[in-house]
């Protein structure tokens, strides 16, 4: 088995925004970075010249090209199980490990750990039957409630809210009939995101809990801190991530998401074990970016500071919208907004795609936010609409 080193070769499976945005975590510690990229345009291709163009879901082409690294890592949670098990097999270093990114690869698999574990999470059933749907609903107050392809999902594709028996019993054809997970209706007050490195030496570092406001399923806006969230939950959230983390043996980057209960409760949504949307304000607001302690991590060496760097930071995405040619915005939003930090990922827009993101950190949250949500309108569609939070 090989030993990763900081001579090593990183491997990333999967060239979108994620593997992108370690590159220039890469550059800076002089690291090599190698993909296994779905197309030579994808993100990530574009910026990381040793790629190979193949399909991750082809074991021999995986394989193959893992040959080519010392640590294989992810864009992505969606290489099979069984795929990851050869890997191992053929002593292929991944990280995370099979074993442990099985939970952030499975719903149904993550909801049963857990709980198990005894880490609080919503009720759930799983099932395939709308009959036991609706015995679930009633236990919980009656519907509507949530359900969820156990795999594959991502952006809330995959998640749907369902009124009654019918509308399950439609969810559960539309998915082939498989069991789907079955969750209450959390009365949140908001989600957070609780985000850990954590190294195979088990060193962890944690960052600073942050909201993440969602629109449509997709996450839209990232506050660092979370505002007004008490020290003692943060702490909590903080403790949960940083125990999930050690009981399942992650490494690299976990974000564990959150759902905050008006008691102050907190309940675990769901697991992502590689860089994740709520931690890329890391990149100009924290001293080490999720990007750079997720590579640190992978080679296990020791990890760099998560401490924030301004009072705030806050981060909106730039989803696809009526401008096809994104740096169009640059004249206005550079002009305007000088202090801005501003990333875009190379994609072809498509509405409501992820194409980028800005963050902005400093002492005034509500100046922040406007400045922010301004300049990622701007990016989308030309124009800020004049809705929520502008200027
Ligand atoms: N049980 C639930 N109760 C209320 N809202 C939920 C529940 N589960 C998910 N959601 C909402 O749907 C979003 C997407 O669900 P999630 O399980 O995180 O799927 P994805 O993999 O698409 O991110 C969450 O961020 C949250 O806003
Ligand atoms: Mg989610």
């Amino acid at each position: 088995v090989k030993v990763p080193s900081a001579a090593s070769t990183v491997g990333v499976v999967g060239a979108g925004q994620l593997a992108r945005m370690m590159q220039p975590a890469a550059i800076e510690l002089g690291l090599t970075l190698t993909l296994l990229a779905e197309s030579a345009d994808a993100p990530a291709a574009q910026v990381i010249p040793d790629h190979l163009v193949g399909d991750y879901r082809d074991l021999d082409v995986l394989r193959g090209w893992a040959g080519r690294a010392d640590v294989v890592t992810f864009d992505h949670e969606h290489v099979p199980p069984e795929h990851l098990a050869a890997l191992a097999a053929a002593d292929v270093v991944c990280r995370p490990g099979p074993a442990a990114l099985v939970y952030a690869q499975d719903k149904e698999r993550m909801r049963d750990r857990l709980s198990a574990a005894g880490f609080p999470c919503p009720h759930y059933v799983v099932t395939s039957e709308p009959a036991v749907v609706s015995a679930f609903a009633e236990q919980v107050g009656g519907y509507p409630v949530v359900v969820k392809a156990p795999r594959g999902g991502y952006d809330g594709k995959g998640v749907w809210y369902v009124a009654d028996e019918d509308e399950a019993g439609a969810a559960i054809t539309r998915t082939g009939g498989r069991a789907l997970l079955v969750e209450q209706v959390v009365p949140f007050i908001r989600e957070l995101a609780a985000l850990v490195a954590r190294s195979p030496s088990g060193q962890v570092a944690v960052y600073p809990v942050v909201e993440t406001i969602q629109r449509d399923g997709v996450c839209d806006e990232v506050i660092a801190p979370a505002p007004g969230l008490p020290a003692d939950r943060a702490v909590a959230a903080q403790r949960l991530a940083m125990e999930i983390a050690g009981e399942l043996d992650a490494t690299g980057i976990l974000a564990v998401e959150l759902f905050e209960l008006p008691d102050g409760r907190l309940l675990v949504n769901e697991l992502a074990m590689r860089p994740h949307n709520t931690g890329h304000w890391t990149i100009d607001g924290a001293v080490t970016s999720q990007f750079e302690n997720h590579l640190r991590a992978v080679l296990d060496l020791p990890l760099g500071s998560p401490a924030p760097r301004a009072r705030w930071s806050v981060m909106v995405n730039v989803l696809g919208g009526a401008i096809p040619t994104l740096t169009d915005g640059y004249p206005h939003v550079f002009a305007r907004e000088p202090r801005l930090r501003v990333h875009l990922y190379g994609k072809t827009v498509r509405p409501g795609r992820k194409v980028g993101h800005v963050t902005a950190y400093g002492d005034d949250l509500g100046d922040l936010r406007s400045r922010a949500r301004h300049a990622a309108r701007w990016f989308s569609d030309g124009c800020d609409d004049g809705g929520e939070g502008s200027r």
